[in-house]
């Protein structure tokens, strides 16, 4: 009986630890967002759908858009993440395997990745849930997930747009859960785009899925900016303001502001809505030719402030008077509020905003910043009147004191360190990224994740705003061939002690011929 119960026993003991050994090793933490700490702000960017459609979009349009963003100043504001849209990209070849589209792209994909890196932005790729992209042009990943999502990563996406067309007989939320599945497997950190118009009601469930999910239809034809459906587009987005939050956000679609046909004030309530909404501020207009009123408005760091604040809070309609609306419910990270006042009516409207609308106490003594003006005025209490335009807006910021700090917005020189050894000895090889901040604090040191291969180290060390990360790498034992790193870094905001978004950069080491000693990797 003994022997018989200890028999039992040991099998027991022998299948649990096989249970365990044998059970996949996901690391990956599961949290209730896609837990890449990705754009734990907005992603600010430039998407090309809604000023050129499908055409001409190439190569050439790709590479002129990411010099104008350089050059315009918006890079020095924050947008970062760029690249084509339904820009027939690639095809399926005869192995089920992603090609470039060559004639388009004659970098391929890939080389053009390495364009957008050097330049120090983000990458952004596109494709679609179904069999076939919305134009039929491209393939979709449907049956291909795991090997599409693995083509991504390896053209060093770092945002991906899945569209939902083609997609009859399909669940929404499990085909983009099985995407999110096969993008964590393919092992890049991306920035998962939803994109399925609203369809299957994205903000009840996406926040554990994907960074961000539009939440209604697009906003105009390509060429055609239309105000009216960009206003409807709006009041459908404010009332989700509950599912917004850092690292996932509502998505009412990319910017028209600075397309044709909209009026100055136009383009200045709708990017004071989106940074209100804490929608991301992807431009959607020409960056090619854009006029200074357009810069202007697309690079205010005060506007960009809010919609970049770490606490991620979507404002919302808390008062409307006729055509008038007040927006508010936008705390920020330095304990003052957003608020936003918006005329639709076709007459100036004078409007008094009271503190009790933004939940406040009448006798409280506060400034007032004016974010179109640029002017602080105050302290007083009770409220403030504003006198506002037809479609237009005054964007304040309220709070105790008179400093209104800036959020982080980070800018780099590069994303991509490219090292190369050629000879047989030994070498120390460098190259250094440079980090800062256009927000008003300095940050602390970046702190460098560990785990990076034995060949490479990396120091971090500050210049005020800016910091250097200096990457060196020894090619001591390491044999011919080509060596990759993804080098993450992260840091807090100071002010709130947010965690903010992780910062990742691609170094390629090149090793021509075989360096003495045993090989590693
Ligand atoms: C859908 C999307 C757009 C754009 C086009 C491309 O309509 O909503 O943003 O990507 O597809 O065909």
């Amino acid at each position: 009986m003994r022997k018989r119960h200890l028999v039992i026993l040991s099998l027991a003991i022998a299948f649990l630890f096989f249970a365990q050994w044998s059970r996949p090793q996901d690391s990956t933490p599961r949290g209730d967002t896609a837990d890449n700490d990705l754009v734990l702000t907005p992603p600010m960017g430039w998407y090309p759908w809604n000023e050129f459609g499908q055409e001409p979009q190439n190569e050439k349009l790709i590479k002129e858009t990411v010099d104008a963003l350089v050059s315009s100043g918006l890079k020095e504001a924050g947008y970062a993440y760029i690249g084509p849209d339904e820009g027939i990209c690639f095809s399926r070849d005869a192995s089920g395997k992603l090609a470039s589209n060559l004639a388009r792209y004659p970098s391929g994909l890939r080389g053009l990745g390495d364009y957008i890196h050097k330049r120090g932005l983000k990458y952004a790729l596109y494709t679609d849930a179904g069999t076939r992209t919305c134009s039929k042009a491209m393939p979709g990943t449907k049956d291909h997930e795991y090997e599409d999502m693995a083509a991504f990563a390896a053209w060093r996406a770092d945002y991906l747009k899945v569209d939902w067309c083609n997609t009859e007989g399909q669940n929404v939320a499990e085909s983009y859960t099985k995407l999110r599945e096969a993008l964590r497997a393919a092992g890049r950190p991306i920035v998962y785009s939803l994109c399925s118009w609203g369809e299957g009601e994205p903000w009840k469930w996406a926040g554990a899925v994907g960074n961000l999910w539009r939440t209604t239809g697009d906003i105009c034809s390509p060429g055609k900016a239309d105000w009216g459906n960009a206003m409807k587009i709006a009041a459908a987005n404010e009332r989700l303001y509950a599912a917004a939050g850092p690292g996932h956000w509502n998505d009412p679609d990319m910017m028209i502001a600075g397309m044709d046909g909209l009026s100055e004030p136009q383009n200045r309530s709708f990017f004071s809505l989106w940074c209100m909404m804490a929608a991301p501020l992807m431009a959607g207009n020409d960056l090619r030719k854009m006029t200074p009123s357009t810069v202007q408005i697309l690079t205010n760091l005060e506007a960009i402030g809010i919609n970049q604040d770490p606490l991620g809070i979507q404002g919302r309609t808390v008062r409307r008077d006729g055509k008038v609306e007040i927006w508010a419910g936008k705390r920020l990270f330095d304990g003052s509020q957003a608020v936003l006042v918006f005329n639709q009516g076709a007459a100036p409207a004078q409007v008094r905003v009271e503190w009790s609308d933004l939940g406040l106490e009448e006798s409280a003594a506060l400034y007032v910043r004016d974010l179109w003006r640029h002017q602080t005025t105050g302290p007083r209490t009770g409220g403030i009147s504003v006198t506002v335009p037809p479609d237009d807006v005054a964007l304040l910021r309220v709070s105790k004191t008179d400093a209104f700090p800036l959020p982080p917005i980070i800018v780099a020189d590069s994303y991509l360190v490219s090292l190369r050894a050629a000879g047989s000895t030994t070498q120390k090889l460098s190259g250094a990224i440079t980090v800062k901040t256009n927000g008003s604090d300095e940050l602390l040191l970046w702190k460098v994740r560990p785990g990076l291969p034995s060949w490479l180290s990396v120091a971090v060390t500050r210049n005020g705003k800016s910091q250097t990360l200096a990457n060196t790498v020894s090619t001591a034992g390491l044999k011919k061939g080509l060596y990759h790193a993804l080098v993450r870094a992260d840091n807090i905001e100071p002010v709130s002690g947010r965690p903010m978004s992780a910062l990742y950069y691609d170094v390629d080491l090149e090793i021509t011929e075989d360096a003495g000693g045993g090989a590693e990797n």
